[in-house]
């Protein structure tokens, strides 16, 4: 019980804090980077930026190429806030800190979740630079942001995962995408813990299991958002491949230089995306 109020404690008063910063701004859109994906933030005509270090019960990002704030501001004609840099699993911090964000954005208003990632392409029509739209995931972590007692002020202690990642998102991807001239596929996204790039038996098993694409993020988000209530998309960019014979060394810096390439047409689609809601 304790517990309980704990947690729904830090989330009113990190909305609290929030709101005094941003002269109560009430975001619709919440918008989650990953790796090398931070250039959408440009295209946000912000009007608040808060450090993760200025927002209390925040955990603050620590990989490079994750420069964590939170920017508040008007993208396609809606009002958004967006993390710039998350938080992941192998940097120690628990499901619970990880979603934490998500939980707060929900309770300052926002109902659809937009969430972009690199990730690694077990799909052998995939090529490098490639976008796929997520339309379902599959949780390899070893553990889940909604273990533990449910609060029913946040979502049901059950929540349906039938359909994840909203259809009517995904359809308005896809036109935007091919009204654009920008090739997209679609594909299931494994979430596990990393910090290691898989070897090649374990983006075999993952192609084997249903999964298109791997990466190290983004579920536990899309969980807790599903959880609340909230309409989902997500974005991965192909930034290494991991199907049979096409598998070589790869690095972070790898990952962010692929991931910067593709990001002008991520960040098309999602603005359009977002625009259309
Ligand atoms: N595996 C896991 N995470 C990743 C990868 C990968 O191949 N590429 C980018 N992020």
């Amino acid at each position: 019980m304790k517990q309980l109020r704990i947690m729904l404690e830090q989330i009113n008063f990190t909305t609290k804090s929030i709101l005094n910063k941003t002269n109560h701004f009430k975001p619709e859109i919440g918008i989650i980077l990953g790796t090398g994906l931070g250039g959408l933030v440009k295209e946000i005509n912000a009007e608040f930026v808060i450090p993760y270090e200025d927002i209390p019960n925040f955990a603050v990002s620590t990989v490079e190429g994750h420069s964590g704030k939170l920017i508040f501001g008007e993208l396609g004609g809606k009002k958004v806030v967006a993390m710039q840099g998350r938080f992941h699993f192998y940097e120690g911090y628990t499901m619970l800190q990880i979603a934490f964000p998500v939980r707060v954005m929900k309770a300052l208003g926002v109902h659809s979740l937009c969430v972009s990632n690199a990730s690694g392409g077990m799909n052998p029509s995939f090529e490098i630079g490639e976008i796929m739209i997520i339309n379902d995931h599959i949780n390899l972590f070893p553990t889940n942001p909604l273990i533990g007692r449910n609060i029913p002020e946040l979502g049901p202690r059950f929540p349906d995962m039938s359909e994840v990642y909203d259809k009517k998102m995904i359809a308005s991807a896809i036109q935007i995408a091919n009204k654009n001239g920008i090739k997209v596929s679609q594909g299931c996204y494994a979430g596990l813990t990393g910090p290691c790039f898989e070897t090649p038996a374990e983006y075999r098993y993952l192609s084997r299991i249903g999964a298109d694409a791997v990466g190290m993020s983004t579920v536990p988000e899309v969980i807790v958002a599903k959880h609340s209530g909230m309409k989902v998309f997500g974005i991965s960019i192909i930034t290494d491949l991991g199907a049979e014979g096409k598998i070589v060394e790869i690095t972070h810096e790898e990952v962010q230089y692929v991931a910067s390439l593709a990001e002008p047409k991520m960040s098309l689609i999602m603005k359009e995306v977002i625009q259309t809601m």
